[in-house]
């Protein structure tokens, strides 16, 4: 075990990892992004991102690629100007593929639409007719409180197309933090739908953008597409978006837009204080988003079907949903609801049924299959997957492990991706054609990318020891500032060591100089003067067979500071005896076996959820609640706000450490 050293404050490095997974000789072989990528990068990481760039389409050519005299603003590609929508839709129509199918959409009811390019660029063009029709103008707000259903899309690029940067609001969120949003934006309209389907039921939409927005003085409409068809209130700001968007001319002429013009706001809630509108521009943010995916995903347009899984409400779903794959004209699946309706095998069914070829989720979802059990995905032909990805989270080996041989037969290589909301796109990934991955590690930067794991001091840390991610060199896609408040972005990012981005995630490098995300340094526990990752412990714990999912908090400890206590979800066919102290005294020595003494839980509480946000990350926070003995603190950001108390009512029964 490696002990922590005081002085730098460093990160103990406990879990090892052997096995390696390099890329088959075919794939290696087809794949888009070669060796070569590397030292391009390495040798003029400006001109290798000109060159990036160059394969967009640009009205008026930039001038300089990067203007960092007035860092941490970035300028990018300075001089350029470009049109998004026109990049993502009308110049493949104009290449000749407005037959190809860009959208195969599939309601959870079973309806199914396919939405060519061609019905694409007729779509956004009667929306972006709308929105001026509207008095929408360049650098107006829009507001965009969607389902998973093409005319999100629509809506997203319709915005693009005239310039109006939009809000997207997660459309799981509150009424409030609607109205929140809206008043941050100062957005002049909202676009949302009559409600979605979701879990076998159909659920409104309306009521909440109605609350909103009686609240809201800065919006002057509200454009509704029917989707469920449900009964809603209708008031005067209110028009239906089959009359109205419907009834424009599919003819528009798309403008150029400057190269940093502002593309979208999204909120991200940190840990503390208000959500955070982080600023995305034009040209860099769609030059990276564009790049990684074709690298990462090994885009082939012509022959992949690609789904990710997100929601447009997260950042993954506005890069690799909308601009970064419809830039590369791919061919893709969106999928409305739950991956639990009308049967927990849906997200199979769909893959099988649509010959799904590169996959992206997360790992929350991953584990939640692990749990459901093997036999749902076995009963399906998964044979199309060719590649699998991972975001959102540190991924624990045995998830890995697990997505590799359950999902992918053993013969798709697996991209663990790591990037913010703030980067805008990847970060931190293999090449599929190129990295031996290793089960849990995101493996290295990206061409073009500079990245370090720091100590408290600032120094980068070499080989074998864990710290901060600090993100080195200014890159494309990076956001340009928190939407009305810069001092916030500096402050936040830029101060701990002003030279470099702070992240705020911890990571440690590997003896062979592999990359380990270990989750956001908040979480780090204190355990006797050694600083040790949940993330590490948790997939020690998800490394024992009968394990799906495990969360890790510390929680202060008379003696050790603070002492580690997980709370574990049983895989789908282990029913071990929550209760039953030798299963958790089993539990414990195979964390110790896995990684060290000094990581052994102090506790083990079995459950059956854990509190999650909506976007899959859990809240260790209210575990470490329970843990304390606290009462639970705000959980209105839960998926499901009734977990905790399923989780409390177990703790009662639960026995404690030895
Ligand atoms: C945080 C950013 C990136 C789109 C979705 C999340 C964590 C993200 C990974 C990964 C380990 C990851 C980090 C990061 N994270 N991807 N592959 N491995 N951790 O975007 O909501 O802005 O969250 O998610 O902690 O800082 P986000």
């Amino acid at each position: 075990m490696t002990s922590v050293n005081e002085k730098d404050a460093t990160l103990s490095n406990l879990l090892h990892e052997d096995r390696k997974f390099p890329p088959s000789p075919e794939f290696a072989a087809q794949a888009n992004g070669k060796a070569d990528l590397y030292t391009q990068a390495q040798d003029d990481r400006l001109g290798f991102w000109a060159q990036q760039a160059k394969n967009l389409d640009w009205e008026t050519d930039f001038t300089e690629v990067l203007d960092w005299s007035n860092a941490p603003f970035a300028q990018w590609f300075v001089g350029g100007t470009l049109n998004v929508a026109y990049n993502c839709v009308d110049r493949h129509v104009e290449a000749g593929y407005g037959d190809q199918v860009a959208i195969r959409f599939e309601g959870e009811p079973g309806d199914q639409r396919n939405v060519t390019y061609q019905d694409l660029m007729n779509e956004v063009s009667q929306a972006a007719n709308a929105l001026e029709a509207l008095g929408i103008k360049a650098g107006d707000r829009v507001a965009i409180y969607m389902p998973m259903i093409p005319e999100a899309v629509v809506a997203m690029l319709a915005c693009a197309r005239v310039g109006a940067p939009h809000s997207v609001v997660f459309a799981g969120f509150s009424a409030e933090a609607l109205r929140s949003r809206i008043e941050d934006a100062d957005a002049k309209l909202v676009i949302t739908a009559d409600g979605q389907n979701r879990r076998g039921s159909v659920m409104s939409l309306k009521p909440a953008v109605d609350e909103a927005v009686a609240a809201s003085p800065s919006i002057e409409n509200v454009l509704v597409v029917k989707r469920t068809g449900h009964e809603v209130a209708w008031g005067d700001k209110d028009m239906w978006w089959h009359d109205f968007v419907g009834q424009q001319s599919t003819e528009h002429t798309p403008v150029a837009f400057d190269s940093e013009h502002p593309l979208f706001i999204l909120y991200t809630s940190g840990t503390t204080g208000k959500p955070k509108g982080i600023l995305h521009t034009t040209g860099g943010y769609l030059t990276q988003a564009t790049y990684t995916h074709k690298m990462v995903f090994d885009l082939k347009p012509d022959t992949d079907v690609y789904w990710c899984t997100a929601d447009i409400g997260w950042v993954t779903g506005h890069s690799y949903i909308v601009y970064g794959p419809l830039a590369n004209r791919v061919t893709q699946v969106i999928y409305e609801g739950t991956p639990d309706s009308p049967a927990k095998d849906r997200w199979w069914d769909i893959i099988e049924r649509h010959g799904v070829t590169l996959l992206y989720t997360a790992p929350t979802a991953i584990r939640t299959f692990m749990k459901w059990g093997d036999e749902l995905p076995q009963s399906h032909d998964l044979s199309s997957l060719r590649l699998l990805g991972s975001v959102g989270e540190p991924i624990n080996p045995e998830a890995w492990m697990w997505y590799r041989d359950v999902i992918g037969g053993n013969n798709c290589p697996i991209i663990d991706t790591w990037w913010q909301t703030e980067t805008g796109a990847m970060m931190i990934s293999p090449l599929p054609g190129v990295t031996a991955t290793k089960p849990g590690s995101a493996m290295g930067a990206l061409p073009g990318i500079g990245i370090a794991v720091v100590n408290d001091a600032g120094e980068p840390l070499g080989n074998g020891s864990g710290g901060f991610l600090v993100l080195t060199e200014p890159w494309p896609a990076m956001l340009r500032g928190i939407w009305g408040d810069n001092q916030r972005f500096v402050d936040t990012y830029w101060s701990r060591w002003p030279q470099y981005y702070f992240a705020g995630d911890g990571a440690k490098l590997d003896e062979d100089g592999a990359i380990w995300l270990l989750g956001r340094v908040d979480d780090v526990m204190n355990v006797s003067g050694h600083r040790i990752s949940t993330t590490e412990v948790e997939s020690a714990l998800v490394s024992h067979p009968s394990v799906a999912e495990a969360a890790v908090v510390g929680a202060s400890d008379e003696t050790t500071g603070q002492g580690i206590v997980a709370f574990v979800i049983l895989r789908g066919g282990h029913s071990e005896d929550a209760s039953a102290e030798d299963y958790i005294q089993e539990l414990r020595n195979h964390v110790a076996k896995e990684i060290g003494p000094i990581a052994k839980p102090r506790q083990i509480l079995i459950v059956p959820e854990l509190p999650k946000t909506r976007s899959g990350k859990i809240l260790r926070r209210l575990l470490q609640d329970v843990a304390e003995n606290r009462s639970v603190g705000d959980s209105t950001t839960l998926a499901d706000p009734t977990v905790m108390n399923l989780i409390s009512a177990g703790l009662a029964a639960a026995p404690s450490d030895d």
